[in-house]
């Protein structure tokens, strides 16, 4: 696991994000999503204990909050390794909810056969596979279940990622968009005075940086109009754009979009890495076998489109 992922996580979650996929989805990630944990939540005994496992900012208890709306109905707990914002800015002031920074799912703070379902969406993949189901079977009772939707190796989302986390590479590139931006922003400072501009005017390092700045503004372009996910690229423009309307306080501008940037790589790069084939599926399923579960495998898919792997274990 990289070292900086709970940081980079707990970054995210602060600018009050509902779901990893926040931009794309609205809510939740999308309908076939809210009807598999539909059926999920159904099932659950009156007074149930509920485990999320890498919550991020709580879209499944908030979900299960929606689906069972009577007091005391259930409980959920929600851990993360990230750093979480306060309930109260996750729409989460719920007394039925509790969530838990700071806390690996490999080493779970809870009495053994206490969940009567273990949950998690996009999150349990992330972990150490192993360690991670090991301590999701301890914490579930004898007749618990385990529901997981998880990333799928061909799905939209990774697909998505892996052409972002290209765009996101180029951006960050050595003389890259990101690194001319910041030139020009200093040649912006210099052009303030009268005699800065004589200055430049004269000066061919300036002219140079200049055209390259051109000739990266004019790249992007083109690969805006051939890509099929160039949102990122339409962002940067934007941020570029920005920073150099703000005058002296764009450098710490372009340099808050370039940490932006950089998470988002770590982010994608995680998914791509961490999503599930066939074989890994089959490996998780075997696990859960030989701990005497049942398995249910299926197929995710939102507007035509193979968004995960949904698997329940009982
Ligand atoms: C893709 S997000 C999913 C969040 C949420 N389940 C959702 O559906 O929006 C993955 C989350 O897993 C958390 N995570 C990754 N590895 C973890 C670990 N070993 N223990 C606990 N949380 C972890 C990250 O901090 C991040 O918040």
């Amino acid at each position: 696991m990289s070292g900086e992922r709970p940081q980079v996580w707990s970054r995210y979650w602060a600018t009050g994000a509902l779901h990893s996929c926040h931009g794309s989805f609205d809510q939740q990630y999308g309908g076939a999503f809210v009807s598999f944990w539909g059926h999920v939540a159904a099932e659950l005994p009156l007074g149930a204990r509920v485990l999320d496992l890498c919550t991020g900012s709580g879209a499944l208890p908030r979900l299960f909050a929606s689906l069972r709306r009577e007091d005391g109905a259930w409980r959920c707990d929600g851990v993360d390794l990230a750093e979480l914002p306060p309930p109260d800015r996750l729409g989460l002031a719920d007394s039925r909810i509790h969530l838990h920074s700071s806390t690996s799912v490999e080493a779970l703070p809870f009495d053994s056969a206490c969940f009567d379902l273990v949950v998690s969406q996009y999150g349990l993949e992330y972990c150490d596979l192993a360690l991670a189901l090991s301590e999701s079977l301890r914490v579930l009772r004898r007749h618990g279940r385990l529901a997981l939707v998880l990333h799928h190796a061909e799905s939209l989302p990774v697909r998505l990622a892996r052409a972002e986390g290209s765009h996101i590479q180029d951006l960050l590139a050595a003389d890259g968009l990101l690194d001319l931006a910041a030139g020009m922003q200093t040649l912006l400072m210099r052009a303030r005075t009268p005699q800065g501009r004589m200055e430049l005017d004269r000066d061919p390092a300036a002219l140079a940086l200049r055209n390259r700045f051109n000739a990266a503004q004019e790249q992007i372009e083109r690969e805006i109009a051939t890509s099929h996910c160039p949102d990122v690229l339409h962002e940067a423009r934007q941020a570029i754009m920005q920073a150099f309307q703000e005058g002296p306080a764009g450098s710490a501008r372009l340099q808050a979009y370039r940490q932006q940037l950089q998470d988002a790589q770590l982010r994608l790069s995680e998914l791509v890495t961490h999503a599930v084939d066939e074989a890994k599926l089959s490996e998780l399923e075997a696990q859960l076998h030989a701990s005497g579960r049942n398995t249910q495998r299926a197929l995710l898919h939102e507007r035509g489109q193979l968004m995960a792997w949904s698997l329940l274990a009982g």
